[in-house]
């Protein structure tokens, strides 16, 4: 749910903020004015500005931390200023309401959904529930709070082999919703006590295998960087297991975690190329973090148009009207909690910028 907050900040931009036919908001340009404005309104707000790494350049430079799904959750709850303003999709706004209920949480447009966390419902969640009475529920961070509410532990692709492996063995595990992290979880722990529901993001789902092994096999240099929610995934562990590539030339690997791998490159002195399966937003902090070596993206056109309608306008518009703001009931924030504390509790710690 989403509402206003009474309190509105002016600026002498804001006039120029219109909607496009899809209602996003443009009119804006992310230059050093927008810049300044943005810097003088988040401070009168007391807010802090969080960026997802598949945010649009000019939002990632100016947001206080730039992540993934995980080490934002994790900034969200530490971070002392009183509003937070979640430049990313609606779960990962609500994710960080559930973690600090206290604070204004507002998101810049609220209509940045998320295909993956609408192929399921807290509906389909409960009668699936009730075909396996004794399993555990391990929710992927994109669903909605009202999935989380059901879920015993949420994960990230960060983290969910590690939020798997610290449950018992001998536990059947319901993991929801995307059927390809579903599959790398499975394959990484050995399990065979896991059901997976059948979501997917329509992203990530168009880098295909038969994608990832053409640019592989075009270039057998490259190292290979691959984000789990790939319909590619398995189909580029295969090719290490089939010699196309060495092994340590491919990694499974989160957003920030794909930073981090950059960053290791740098420190080892790496000069080969490296293809990327993952949205293209995250090429930005790839080649800021190393701008010596190339990062290609396997598909270029793997664009998430929901994280894109976060625009300069919009943030602009965001900080002025203290808008979109995220509104949870208190009792899903309650039975939500514990399984996102969980999942903020596990695992590495992804590079942030
Ligand atoms: P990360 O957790 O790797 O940032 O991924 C979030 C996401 O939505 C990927 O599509
Ligand atoms: Fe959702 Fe896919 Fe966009 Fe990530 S890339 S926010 S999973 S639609």
């Amino acid at each position: 749910m989403t509402a206003t907050t009474s309190a509105k900040l002016e600026s002498p931009l804001l006039a120029q903020v219109y909607q496009d036919e899809d209602g996003v908001y443009r009119g804006v340009e992310g230059n050093a004015e927008w810049a300044a404005e943005i810097r003088r309104l988040a401070d009168a707000r007391d807010a802090v500005i969080l960026a997802h790494n598949y945010e649009l350049p000019e939002i990632q430079d100016i947001a206080h931390h730039t992540g993934d799904s995980l080490a934002l959750s994790r900034v969200a709850a530490e971070d002392k200023h009183s509003t937070i303003v979640f430049c990313g999709v609606h779960f990962m706004a609500e994710t960080a309401k559930i973690l600090s209920p206290e604070k204004t949480v507002l998101i810049p447009d609220a209509k940045a959904g998320c295909s993956l966390a609408d192929s399921i419902t807290a509906q389909q969640l409960a009668d699936w529930k009730a075909q396996y009475p004794d399993a555990l529920v391990v929710s992927y961070v994109n669903t909605t709070a009202g999935v989380k509410a059901l879920t015993d532990v949420c994960c990230t692709s960060s983290n969910a082999v590690d939020v798997v492996k610290s449950l018992p063995a001998d536990k059947e595990i319901l993991f929801c919703p995307d059927k390809n992290l579903g599959a790398h979880v499975k394959r990484m722990t050995g399990r065979d006590n896991i059901h997976i529901w059948d979501g997917a993001c329509h992203v990530h789902e168009e880098i295909t295998g038969d994608m990832i092994a053409g640019s592989a096999k075009k270039q057998p240099n490259a190292d290979l960087y691959v984000h789990p929610e790939c319909g590619g995934t398995n189909a580029a562990l295969d090719l290490a297991d089939d010699g196309v590539v060495s092994a340590d030339q491919v990694k499974v690997l989160s957003t920030g975690g794909m930073l981090t791998a950059a960053e290791q490159g740098v420190a080892d002195g790496k000069k080969n190329d490296v293809l990327v399966a993952t949205e293209i937003g995250m090429l930005h902090q790839l080649q800021r973090a190393d701008s010596s070596r190339r990062f290609i993206p396997v598909n270029p056109e793997a664009s998430c148009p929901f994280m894109k309608r976060i625009t300069p306008a919009a943030l602009l518009k965001s900080l002025c009207d203290g808008t979109d703001e995220i509104e949870l009931e208190r009792d899903v924030i309650d039975a939500a909690f514990k399984a996102v504390d969980r999942m903020i509790a596990i695992g590495n710690s992804p590079a942030t910028r």
